[in-house]
């Protein structure tokens, strides 16, 4: 039985050797071309490698990130599990870079860094944290998590699903009606949806529309779900103050994309969040241990739901 690691080296070799520690009767293999392909059981990798189909005896097919809207799911043999990654090192990260983010557009961040290039001085009325509300579109593991690191700043906070949550100390909103109540009610909002069908391009020029003048966004989902022309739009338009954007479609940006130099955007190249290899191997054994054990792994996605 076989788990093979198709990601890169440095990971894999912190992968390697805590599958001999946790798991010795798995046999661990990084490389694709000698591996037996009939043992391999347990694949780990970013995108769907093309030959695929190979790996007949396929249980588990594990992605090395969140999501797992980079697999062509519907060329996955349905007997196998697919289950994306959760593990400490995302959700640490993600909360540092949405609090970073939130906190540079709430004390007006992206004005100061154009008045900057520009030589100007020119101090902008603060506004109080208690008078800033935060929107979370997506409450899973990430946009809970976030929530709950941003409490103790005195943000009015608010989180919207898809079905209803309960957590303490948020405003917890699901279903259309919730979604309108949001986007209302947001000065700063943060995509963490997954990407499916039903989210592509929803941040979009009828959203921005229903949010208050002024208000922001920060985008750390996919970049197929923002319009980025409808982005520019509401920004220039001063419908939108500011933005800061960690995913794109495509990826990079092309060189004369309008992103690079929006002085009321801050762009980072898709690195709010990456999967850390000590804590990633550990949640990839502890799902292995559970799948065999006879439960569900943690992440298991539900394919009729996309995520
Ligand atoms: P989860 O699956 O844990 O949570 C997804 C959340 O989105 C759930 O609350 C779900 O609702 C909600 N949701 C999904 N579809 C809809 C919909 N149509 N309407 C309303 N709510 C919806 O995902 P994670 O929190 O782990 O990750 C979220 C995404 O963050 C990833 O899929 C990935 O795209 C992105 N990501 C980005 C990274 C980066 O570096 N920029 C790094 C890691 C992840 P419900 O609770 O009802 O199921
Ligand atoms: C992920 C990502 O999904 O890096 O983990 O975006």
């Amino acid at each position: 039985m076989t788990f093979l690691f198709n990601s890169d080296a440095k990971r894999g070799a912190i992968f390697a050797e805590a599958f001999a520690r946790e798991l010795p009767d798995i046999a661990f293999s990084m490389d694709p071309k000698s591996v037996e392909a009939e043992a391999v059981r347990y694949l780990i990798t970013w995108t769907l490698p093309d030959d695929l189909a190979r790996y007949r005896n396929l249980e588990i097919l594990f992605s090395i990130g969140a999501g797992i809207d980079q697999f062509r799911i519907d060329a996955v043999p349905t007997w196998v599990k697919v289950v994306r990654m959760v593990e400490d090192g995302i959700i640490r990260m993600m909360q540092e870079y949405v609090t970073l983010s939130v906190l540079a557009l709430h004390r007006d961040l992206p004005t100061y860094l154009d008045q900057q290039r520009r030589r100007t001085w020119q101090a902008v009325a603060p506004v109080q944290a208690s008078n800033r509300r935060i929107g979370v579109l997506g409450l899973g593991m990430l946009g809970t998590a976030v929530l709950e690191r941003l409490l103790p700043f005195g943000f009015p906070l608010s989180g919207w699903s898809r079905s209803p949550r309960e957590i303490d100390g948020i405003r917890c909103l699901s279903g259309r009606d919730g979604l309108d109540t949001l986007l209302d009610t947001t000065d700063i909002l943060v995509c963490l949806l997954p990407l499916t069908d039903e989210t592509r391009g929803f941040l979009n020029a009828g959203l921005f529309a229903r949010m208050p003048a002024g208000a922001a966004l920060v985008h750390a989902g996919r970049g197929a779900q923002l319009d980025h022309r409808a982005l520019v739009a509401a920004l220039d338009a001063g419908h939108l103050s500011g933005a800061v954007i960690d995913v794109t479609e495509p990826e990079p940006l092309p060189a004369d994309h309008a992103f690079w130099s929006h002085p009321k955007i801050l762009l980072t190249p898709h690195i709010a969040s990456v999967t850390q290899a000590e804590t990633a191997a550990a949640a990839v054994i502890g799902n292995i241990k559970r799948y065999q054990a006879g439960l569900d792994p943690i992440g298991l996605i539900d394919r009729s739901r996309g995520y």
